[in-house]
């Protein structure tokens, strides 16, 4: 399947971000032509930077928001698969930017399905929304696909919001012969090499370990459901593929979650990583009155494994190492780009 990738041309939005450079520079290692359209890397060292991106793919500087320069940046690359990636990806700074964070996700959707119907190049739209999207009941089963939409805070409001956006999009637009086929894509937490994000666990303790500051966690208990980066993008390269194949079929929602057993507690988390790169200390400071945030969230991947044969490659344990030996390769003298590759590569040979 991922040669399918060959010589095609790709958008992805949100190139500069976390998911966005790993699924860029995987693109480029199955012979796309990749353009991206996103703000500018931000922070002290983005993994796009880091990566030499800029040298390996045609990157577009554009907003989201802007309905105009997204159309032209479709004109101009002509795609014929899209990975709509792009969003202000912070619940935290979603409470202190809710409008940003509406006009970010939900409008930012509309424009970029709206480029896709003035783009007659493109066949295969992949949008990224999250595990948020669902209603959090705060139950133990998986959600799946056709479950309620919901959520509390903005930014999974918003993302629940760009579920609609695409569902009435596909029914109102793309279905029908000749229709690019047009899916959405959810999944949790992801960790992996290079993520230097504020206010996400794996990257605060990176920072900490090389640092030599402790390791402080705020919300030790939390659950989640650990996840490299590489499983979603896995997926999302699967869904494009068969969308090529058969858009009528694959058109839609999918989860794309972690193997069941895949759950820690941040606590977990940070003494696994402790562990595996080689010390550190951990302290727990709460914050009395911090701001609502789900706890537990769980998908069904039943569908993505019997619709698509999509399953989870590494289990939580491989995860936090494949991710701590990211940092620890780097910090100790590998390039980045070397250490991508080579986990990628990895990855795909598991
Ligand atoms: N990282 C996770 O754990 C996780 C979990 C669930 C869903 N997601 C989703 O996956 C996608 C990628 O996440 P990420 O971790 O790479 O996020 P990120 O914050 O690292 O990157 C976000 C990307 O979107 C771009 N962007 C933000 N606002 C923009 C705007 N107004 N116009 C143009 N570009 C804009 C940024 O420039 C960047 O390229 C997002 O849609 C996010 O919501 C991420």
């Amino acid at each position: 399947m991922y040669d399918v990738f060959r010589e095609k041309r790709v958008l992805v939005t949100g190139d500069t971000g976390f998911k966005g450079s790993w699924l860029s520079l995987w693109l480029t290692e199955l012979g796309a032509d990749v353009t991206g359209y996103a703000l500018p890397a931000e922070g002290g060292q983005p993994l796009f930077d880091l990566l030499g991106l800029e040298r390996m793919i045609r990157h577009v500087d554009g907003d989201v928001r802007d309905a105009d320069a997204v159309r032209t940046a479709f004109a101009e690359a002509r795609p014929e698969i899209v990975f709509h990636l792009a969003a202000q990806s912070l619940v935290r700074r979603s409470y202190d930017e809710p409008k940003y964070t509406f006009d970010t996700n939900v409008g930012g959707a509309v424009n970029v399905l709206e480029a896709v119907r003035a783009t007659p190049s493109v066949r295969t739209v992949v949008c990224i929304t999250s595990d948020k999207c669902y209603r959090n009941k705060e139950w133990v089963w998986g959600y799946r696909e056709n479950d309620e939409l919901g959520g509390h805070d903005p930014y999974s409001a918003s993302k629940a919001a760009a579920e609609m956006v695409i569902g009435a999009y596909i029914a109102s637009y793309f279905h029908g012969d000749g229709a690019p086929g047009v899916a959405s894509t959810r999944a949790g937490n992801v960790i992996g090499g290079g993520d230097w994000t504020q206010d996400r666990i794996v990257p605060d303790c990176m920072r900490a370990l090389k640092d030599g500051t402790g390791i402080v966690l705020r919300n030790p208990d939390a659950t989640r459901p650990w996840q490299h980066v590489l499983e979603p993008l896995s997926g999302y390269l699967l869904l494009a593929a068969r969308l090529l194949e058969d858009p009528g079929r694959h058109s839609g929602a999918w989860n794309f979650g972690p193997r069941p057993g895949s759950v820690r507690t941040v606590r977990e988390l940070a003494e696994t990583v402790v562990r595996d790169w080689g010390g550190g200390d951990i302290s727990v400071k709460r914050e009395p009155g911090d701001r609502h945030e789900a706890t537990l969230l769980h998908l069904s991947i039943d569908k993505a494994q019997t619709g698509l044969g999509w399953s989870p490659k590494w289990d939580a344990e491989r995860t936090i190492a494949e991710t701590v030996s990211w940092y620890r390769a780097v910090h100790d003298g590998e390039s980045p780009v070397d250490a991508t590759r080579r986990q990628i590569k990895a990855f795909m040979e598991s």
